[in-house]
């Protein structure tokens, strides 16, 4: 999949994917991207030949009780953490509503969270939903005009009651980064908890929790050729001073599994594994990353000029997720016209970025087109082909 350059063939990637053997174009991967076969098989293999539970003196339970083991290892090998500090859940949505209620057993009426403008809803919701039930007060740090996180705005909201600082790594709707680095010493010079979304960042670049001092980080392995499931990771620290929302004979060690309500899925973490061993057999991020900027770059430089663009105009500071459209093109016929040219892009939505939407209110105007590792150059041209012919 990667020559011995390193860097990734595309030919080869996509003959993992029957999905990918036809004609049509997935440019929608931030909703949920395409997945191997070999994810797929792995997840009826563990139904076939794994289907137990924890525990049992047999070879199905073994095999069960080893595929958990082994997310739990890959899961702290992509995120740069212990393997006790991981946690699975449903989805990173209900991950995160069960870890912020967790976390807020210890805050009291009056407890600051901050959040920003550039967050899906899935990492503000949980705040707001405390905030209704138990009083706490949620913030939100503003954007430049460039659509990057305003720091000193940050900063400026910080106060002696700040208990957690909540961001999205990368935005779903127009691929801006930010500085999680910066943004977790801030929040720790507070006092603070660093509370990261980074299900859209994930799927773009490497991840590593100790390098930027993160706290809480949550992920989507469905983002990233995996299945549909959440990935949380808690620092090891802050999760043994939570009291955990669980069932009582469930066990307190190790530390994630604490945090996991009920029965494990173990046919999906099979196929989480069967997701990191894609990814590392394809070069892993040095692979993807560098390819990925290949195809953002080509979009930025070929994009007409009746094309209207949020966000950052560069491909420093973004993941190639582009959020567009066209000049007296209305959004969901622009999605409907590249849809019948077989090409996928979703249209007339907010991207559960409600602060976005309201500052740059696009959501009845624009097109998010994404692209990942396994779209092409051709795809990118007959992306642009579209939006030109739109234009025209
Ligand atoms: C940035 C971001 N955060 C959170 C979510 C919610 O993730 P999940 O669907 O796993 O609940 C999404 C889903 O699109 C997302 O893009």
């Amino acid at each position: 999949m990667s020559e011995a350059s390193g860097a990734l063939v595309p030919s080869a990637v996509r003959a993992r994917f029957s999905a990918l053997q036809g004609e049509f174009a997935f440019l929608d991967a931030p909703g949920g991207s395409q997945v191997p076969d070999q994810v797929g098989d792995a997840i009826a293999r563990a139904m076939r030949e794994a289907s137990a539970n924890l525990g049992a003196g047999y070879e199905t339970s073994r095999r069960a009780t080893e595929t958990l083991a082994q997310a739990e290892l890959n899961a702290a090998r992509l995120l740069g953490c212990e393997p006790h500090e991981v946690t699975f859940g449903q989805n990173m949505t209900s991950l995160n509503f069960m870890l912020t209620r967790t976390a807020a057993r210890a805050m009291r009426a009056g407890d600051e969270v901050i959040t920003t403008a550039l967050d899906h809803d899935a990492g503000v919701a949980p705040w707001l939903e405390l905030a209704h039930d138990v009083g706490i007060v949620v913030k939100h740090a503003e954007l430049r005009p460039d659509t990057t996180l305003d720091l000193d705005h940050l900063r400026s909201l910080i106060t002696e009651r700040t208990r957690v600082v909540a961001f999205a790594w990368a935005s779903n709707a127009i691929g801006t980064v930010t500085d999680a680095k910066a943004v977790c010493g801030i929040a720790h010079e507070a006092g603070a908890l660093a509370w990261i979304d980074a299900v859209h960042y994930a799927a773009h670049e490497p991840i590593d929790v100790r390098a930027i001092d993160a706290d809480v980080l949550l992920c989507s392995p469905y983002k990233f050729c995996g299945p549909h499931m959440g990935v949380a990771y808690v620092r090891a620290q802050v999760g043994e001073g939570w009291r955990p929302y669980k069932a009582r004979p469930t066990p307190m060690e190790p530390l994630g599994r604490r945090f996991t309500t009920g029965t494990f899925p173990f046919e999906t973490l099979a196929g989480f594994n069967a997701t990191v061993a894609y990814l590392d057999s394809i070069g892993g991020f040095d692979a993807i990353v560098p390819y990925e900027r290949m195809l953002g770059q080509r979009f930025l430089d070929g994009l007409p000029e009746s094309v209207v663009l949020y966000g950052l105009p560069t491909m420093s500071g973004r993941v190639p997720t582009f959020l567009v459209n066209v000049e007296g093109v209305e959004a969901q016929a622009l999605a409907a016209s590249m849809a019948q040219r077989g090409i996928g892009v979703w249209a007339g939505d907010t991207w559960y970025s409600m602060e976005l939407y309201r500052r740059l209110g696009y959501a009845d105007c624009a097109v998010r087109i994404g692209f990942v590792h396994y779209n092409t150059t051709g795809e990118v041209d007959r992306a642009l082909e579209a939006l030109a012919q739109a234009g025209r």
